[in-house]
């Protein structure tokens, strides 16, 4: 048997998996196991900002590896706390809660506004219509997409969704038994979409009348995605809990979630923990994560790449109106909807040698390592037009 046909022996067939058999991976590029050469536009969704085997996130590793791996957090652990310094000045957060993961930090964060909304009595908690929070009871209960839901029932009470963009349905469904409303400022798994200023000023509105907690889940577009640290910072607002995970670990299971001060006494002690969470290797590498990207200012060139990418994909646009629909994003996080289903065309981007994202069944989600050059774009971009071309 090949490791295709045990996987699909051993594995519960969750996934859905492409047919190359990944050897080592350095910056921007995969290597099959017969040496052939991908460039990454995925970087293992979201997550790999600074691309593969970066120097000092190894080093940092290493040298933890002799020290300690995993402590329980009935310790005090240097790397949680130096991670968690750096984590709270570079968003203006009072507290942080490390999780493993982006579904268990939004656990956490669903946990946090229950709590907090206990004395208010306050429970309702609302997602968006087109979201994705993660794969675990409270996060599949604020969402709406069947594909991810259908068999799963029951959710969990008071929770419901609210049309992603629609005033109205904030208005009407947004009410003093709101405990917490969770949203995705550009929906990634949705198909890169992002809040309109109106919606976000409605609900803030909403949320001075009501007192109400705004959750932001920033899991994939968080930690410089966009350019900035979070996403909602283009909205010049500040939500009271931020979701965080992906990238955060530089490429090691991690996730967290953030409080502002109306939270920040809510959660005492015993009444939320996790064995693994702030993992003293995943924050390390976090930390010279951070550090790389803030030190070389990655942060400017999500910008400027991100930028040239929107841009010569809107050239290819109008080269291939019958084929794309729509460009959208910020930073290197970018959707080409197309006018058509996208599953096997990623199939084509495989056969020649880019990695790329389907995404809301017509959506082709670019969320590359930080660090891609604008020439890796014009490579991406001639790609983009021969497999265009050829489905056309
Ligand atoms: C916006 C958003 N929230 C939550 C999650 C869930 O994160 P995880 O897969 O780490 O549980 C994801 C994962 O894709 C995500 O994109």
């Amino acid at each position: 048997m090949d490791i295709f046909e045990k996987e699909k022996k051993y594995f519960f067939n969750t996934y859905k998996r492409l047919p190359i058999e990944i050897y080592n991976a350095k910056d921007c590029y995969i290597y099959d196991t017969n040496g052939k050469k991908y460039l990454d536009l995925f970087s293992g969704i979201a997550v790999n900002s600074l691309g593969y085997g970066n120097e000092k996130i190894i080093a940092a590793v290493e040298k933890q590896l002799k020290l300690f791996t995993h402590l329980s957090n009935s310790y005090v652990q240097f790397p949680q706390v130096q991670l968690a310094e750096m984590i709270l000045s570079l968003s203006g957060f009072n507290k942080i809660f490390f999780t493993n993961s982006g579904t268990e930090s939004m656990e956490s964060a669903m946990k946090l506004a229950r709590k907090w909304g206990k004395s208010f009595n306050k429970n309702k908690i609302f997602g968006m219509t087109n979201g994705f929070s993660g794969r675990t009871f409270g996060a599949l209960s604020i969402m709406d997409k069947e594909k991810y839901k259908n068999g799963y029932e029951p959710f969990l009470p008071e929770t419901d969704v609210i049309e992603f963009n629609s005033i109205l349905s904030l208005t009407n469904k947004i009410n003093s038994k709101t405990c917490a409303v969770v949203l995705e400022f550009i929906q990634g798994e949705g198909g890169v979409r992002s809040v309109t200023s109106d919606f976000i000023e409605t609900l803030f509105d909403l949320k001075k009348k009501y007192n109400f907690l705004i959750i932001a889940d920033e899991i994939q577009t968080g930690i410089y995605r966009t350019g900035k640290f979070f996403a909602f910072e283009y909205y010049n607002i500040k939500p009271n809990i931020v979701c965080i995970a992906k990238a955060i670990g530089g490429g090691f299971p991690l996730g967290a979630i953030l409080g502002d001060e109306s939270v920040a006494n809510i959660f005492t002690t015993g009444i939320h923990g996790t064995t693994f969470g702030g993992n003293a290797i995943s924050c390390v590498a976090g930390i010279s994560m951070l550090e790389e990207i803030n030190e070389r200012k990655i942060f400017s060139n999500v910008i400027e790449t991100g930028n040239y990418f929107i841009e010569q994909l809107k050239q290819l646009q109008n080269k291939f109106p019958k084929i794309v629909k729509e460009v959208r994003g910020i930073g290197l996080i970018i959707g080409v909807e197309l006018n058509c289903e996208c599953e096997d065309i990623v199939n084509k981007f495989l056969e020649n040698q880019i990695l790329i994202n389907c995404t809301n069944k017509n959506v082709l989600r670019i969320v590359p390592p930080l660090i891609l050059s604008k020439n890796q774009v014009d490579d991406a971009i001639k790609i983009f037009e021969k497999v265009f071309i050829e489905i056309i």
